[in-house]
């Protein structure tokens, strides 16, 4: 029988997970088998959706759920509406779900419960702080998986630690680091904003609810990052919900008036890395990116109190600094002063992780 593989993606940091994936099945995948490619439509802004196909090279989804915004119960509901059917039709052997976001759940769920077997990819994160949404989505989804593919060796304990069997867990690698690797070349060809320089300029982004629902914390987050703005530019693509916190808090007068942050729209994929590897320093509440900064060896101060990805502070360049403003403004102090950075690279962070993970697939015999 032809095997047939939906690969689920619905928002930002999913795309660039399913690329690889979608690469490695046409290389890898014998002719008869089907990849399908679903998209829920949790982000849909051309900015955060559209363009990273472009950028990414991910041809058009096969489904569109267009599921859009909501609160989680709404939004996961409506995945799950929607994805339910499609796996009644289409039957698929296998739903291969990445990440930690609201759809990574949702579909899990509906496969699971219509006896499908689930992989996923980048499974074993934990952060420990259960008022994180995605820590919610990672620990169920892993619970009901069938393969999980991890990014550390760190992450498989987890897993071990909750008693998921080992032959149920493959340490592959990182998908994102397979994108990274492939499009760095071009990334670093990509020109810098208007005014800022090669190695003079600093990266900001900040999107998490714990750190932008709050008018106070997020204002005092700015005036930390105001201050550090007075010794070196920084560069702010705002993510949707933060650019629409900053305007019903009425804060982003006061930060266009600021001179040296310059806050600007998401960008593309390409650009946004072009901007990471070429900057003097990186503040984000991101998890993806302080991956990314440990590969590229530029310094992170990560905006949270916490992180699901531990590896990247114990043998990368990332720093929690959580979201006292005075801690963020003396860390980036001393980025400036060139005392953090440094790291090397996990293993397996090499390019190839989206190869072992379809090889594996292939092979699994349950
Ligand atoms: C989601 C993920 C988060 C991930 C982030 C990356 C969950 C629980 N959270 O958070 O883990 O780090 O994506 O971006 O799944 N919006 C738009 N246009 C869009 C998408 C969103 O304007 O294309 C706005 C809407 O006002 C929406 C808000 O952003 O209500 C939040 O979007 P949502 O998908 O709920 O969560 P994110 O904050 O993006």
């Amino acid at each position: 029988m032809p095997l047939t593989f939906a690969i689920v993606a619905g928002a930002r940091p999913n795309f660039m997970k399913v690329a690889p994936l979608l690469r490695a099945f046409d290389q890898k995948a014998p002719k008869d088998a089907a990849a399908l490619l679903i998209h829920t439509g949790q982000h849909y802004d051309a900015a955060m959706s559209e363009d990273f196909f472009r950028d990414l090279g991910i041809r058009q989804p096969d489904v569109n759920l267009r599921v859009g915004s909501g609160s989680h119960a709404e939004q996961t509901a409506r995945v799950m509406l929607a994805f339910e059917p499609v796996c009644i039709e289409r039957r698929p052997d296998w739903v291969i779900v990445v990440g930690d976001v609201n759809s990574t759940l949702a579909c899990s769920l509906v496969a699971k419960k219509l006896g499908i077997a689930v992989a996923h990819v980048e499974a074993g994160l934990r952060s420990g702080d259960r008022t994180m949404p995605e820590e919610i989505n990672r620990i169920c989804t892993d619970a009901i998986s069938d393969l999980l593919f991890t990014t550390d060796e760190l992450a498989s304990d987890n897993l071990l630690r909750e008693g998921i069997p080992a032959e149920r867990i493959r340490f592959v690698g990182n998908t994102m680091i397979d994108t990274l690797v492939r499009h760095l070349d071009q990334a670093l060809a990509t020109p810098l904003p208007e005014g800022v320089l090669q190695g003079e300029y600093a990266v900001v982004t900040l999107h998490r609810p714990a750190n932008v629902d709050d008018p106070e914390r997020l204002s005092n987050i700015l005036h930390a990052l105001e201050a550090v703005a007075s010794r070196i530019p920084l560069v702010f693509p705002a993510h949707p919900r933060t650019q629409k916190n900053l305007e019903r808090f009425d804060l982003a007068d006061r930060l266009i008036r600021s001179n040296a942050l310059r806050l600007m729209p998401p960008m593309g994929y390409v650009q946004f890395i072009g901007l990471v590897a070429r900057s003097r320093f990186v503040l984000t509440d991101s998890g993806g990116i302080q991956e990314e900064t440990t590969y590229l060896g530029v310094p992170c101060l990560t905006m949270r109190s916490n992180t699901e990805r531990p590896i990247t502070c114990r043998i990368g360049t990332n720093m929690l600094v959580g979201s006292d403003p005075d801690k963020i403004r003396n860390a980036a102090f001393a980025a400036l002063n060139g005392r953090s950075g440094g790291g090397s690279t996990p293993a397996k962070w090499d390019g190839h992780a989206a190869e072992r993970i379809v090889d594996a697939l292939l092979a699994w015999r349950p």
